[in-house]
This record gives C-alpha cells, sequence and structure tokens, in this order.
C-alpha cells in the first residue's frame, strides 16, 4: 500500500495521488516572475495559515477588500501549491496577473533556478520539529493521501528515517539553511506569528513592500486566527477542514513523545541544525 501512496522522485518521496514525475519535469523550466509571492514551508508548518495571510495582503496592495466578492476572481485561480497538479499548470500560470502566490513544500535545490536568479520575494516558513512530527502523524492518519500507521512510535521511526513524503525535515532545515542569509528570503517561525501575530503581519507586510492601515491589519489578522480559518474551512477545504485545522497550537508534542523519543529528536537536531542560523530562529 505504502508503495502505492508514495513515489520516489531525486531521493525524495512525494504522495502519487497530488504529485507526478511529468510535473516535477516541467517545473525545472517554470519562469518565476520578480514580483511573486512565494511562500515555502515543509508539511504541516502551517502553510495554509501564512497563505491566508498572503492571500488577504495581496488583495490589499491590490486596493481590494480581504474576503470580498471581488477580492477572488474564480477563473484566475490555480492550485497554490506549486508541485501539485498536472503538468501544464505551469502554462496556464503564465496567464495569471501578477502577484501570483506560490505555496511550495520543497527543498531549495528542486524549486525552479529562476526563482533564485530574479529575486523574487520568498517568505520561509519553519517549525518546531517536534510539533511538525506531531501534526504530520495525525495528518497521515487522517487523509487516504499518505501511508497510515498504526502505532506514534512506527511513525516516529520513519519520520526520523527519512522515509516521510516531501523527505526528511531535519534535512529540509539544513538545505534552507544555505539560502537562509538571501536578501530576498525573510524566515518566520509558526512560534512567533502564534505569539504575536500582529507584529508578524506587519513584518511580512513590510518585506512584501504592502502598506497596511491599523484597520487592515487587524483584519487580516482576524481572519487568520485559528478560530477563523477553523470555522471557514467547509468553504477552503470541504470536510477535510478538521484535518488541516487541527489544534493550532505549540507544544502538543507533548502529549505523543516518549523522553527517548524527546532525547532522539535533540540529539537529532544538535548534530543538524542548532548551530546553523535557522536552527538559532527556531523555537526549539
Ligand atoms: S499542510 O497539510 O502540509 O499544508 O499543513 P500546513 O498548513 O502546513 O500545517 C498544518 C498545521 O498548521 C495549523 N494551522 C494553524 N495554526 C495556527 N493558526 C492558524 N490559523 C492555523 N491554520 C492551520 C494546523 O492546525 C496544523 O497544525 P496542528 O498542530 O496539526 O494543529
Amino acid at each position: 500500500r505504502r508503495d502505492e501512496l508514495l513515489f520516489s522522485y531525486k531521493g525524495i518521496l512525494y504522495p502519487t495521488t497530488v504529485c507526478s514525475p511529468e510535473t516535477f519535469k516541467a517545473l525545472e523550466s517554470f519562469e518565476v516572475r520578480r514580483n511573486d509571492v512565494i511562500l515555502a514551508g515543509y508539511p504541516k508548518s502551517g502553510t495554509n495559515w501564512l497563505s491566508q495571510i498572503l492571500t488577504d495582503l495581496i488583495a490589499i496592495s491590490q486596493k481590494k477588500t480581504p474576503g470580498s466578492e471581488s477580492s477572488v476572481n474564480a477563473e484566475e485561480e490555480e492550485e497554490p501549491y506549486l508541485e501539485i497538479g498536472d503538468a501544464e499548470k505551469y502554462e496556464r500560470m503564465t496567464k495569471l496577473p501578477s502577484p501570483r502566490l506560490m505555496v511550495t513544500h520543497l527543498r531549495p535545490e528542486n524549486l525552479p533556478k529562476s526563482i533564485f536568479q530574479n529575486k523574487a520575494k520568498m517568505l520561509l516558513l519553519i517549525r518546531n520539529p517536534k510539533d511538525v512530527a506531531t501534526s504530520y502523524y495525525h495528518f497521515s492518519n487522517g487523509l487516504a493521501l499518505l501511508p497510515s500507521y498504526e502505532t506514534w512510535d512506527d511513525f516516529f521511526t520513519d519520520f526520523m528515517t527519512k522515509k516521510m513524503a516531501w523527505g526528511c525535515y531535519l534535512e529540509y532545515l539544513s538545505e534552507w539553511n544555505k539560502y537562509a542569509d538571501k536578501e530576498n528570503i525573510m524566515t518566520i517561525t509558526y512560534e512567533e506569528v502564534k505569539e504575536n501575530p500582529a507584529l508578524s503581519v506587519k513584518n511580512i507586510a513590510t518585506f512584501f513592500g504592502i502598506p497596511l492601515t491599523e484597520e487592515q491589519l487587524q483584519l487580516v489578522v482576524e481572519r487568520s486566527s485559528f478560530q477563523s480559518m477553523k470555522k471557514n474551512s467547509d468553504k477552503t477545504h470541504g470536510s477535510f477542514g478538521n484535518i488541516f485545522f487541527r489544534k493550532g497550537g505549540v507544544s502538543d508534542w507533548k502529549n505523543l513523545f516518549n523522553e527517548d523519543q524527546s532525547k532522539r529528536m535533540d540529539k537529532a537536531f544538535e548534530e543538524h541544525i542548532a548551530g546553523t542560523k535557522l536552527g538559532k530562529k527556531l523555537k526549539y
């Protein structure tokens, strides 16, 4: 079953139902525009959340009211996750107006070269690996897209031994760390947005050059709260709402990790990430 659900591309696993080698091949030559808005984050690091914030900020930059009818144009919509969908999506995306929002779980080396060449601005979202693992475990058991697990222990073993869709999170972090100094990349943690959403939204808007009134800021913060997004999830995610918007908090890992597992993650984190720029920024 596992073999049917996942396939390997350039040494990394992906879900068969939403990704394909043809799409990855087509992505290589995709031309990113300088004013595209790109959000990068490993699965379960809060990409739906930050994508909501960016969608509203883009609407504001276009003088539209977030959430209003006129802020969405169905004809212009395309699956925002860059690597998800058919191989023709990049051709269709050439017709979309700027700025286009793109979200990706990919590592930098698997993104189109044009992203780094033309200096499109990118938000890199990171989250405590223990909470990522916790969220990923519940997600894997909630969606038929991914292999499910009998026990948390089985999942933990796979998480630590690189058997996850989109690859190993610690490796993801060390690959992205090579880009963390670039001026066109802003790094943000899930935990800091949670702690101070208004300041985070303000910083993100400033980075993308989008002026905000106090009222607009409050609206974006309100619309992106966990409660609002969960409430609205039947419209955005259909019957999967409860799976995508599960708890939305910090430190839920304490309900799953035993002491040994926690120490194992600490050790791996220490060895691979702790001393790096991203490692220092992570709330670990
Ligand atoms: S996915 O499926 O990979 O795209 O998942 P992703 O959206 O990256 O991450 C899902 C986790 O983010 C939580 N989430 C939020 N937290 C706080 N505020 C808001 N608004 C919000 N929206 C989503 C979501 O609940 C998942 O975390 P867990 O810990 O499982 O609750």
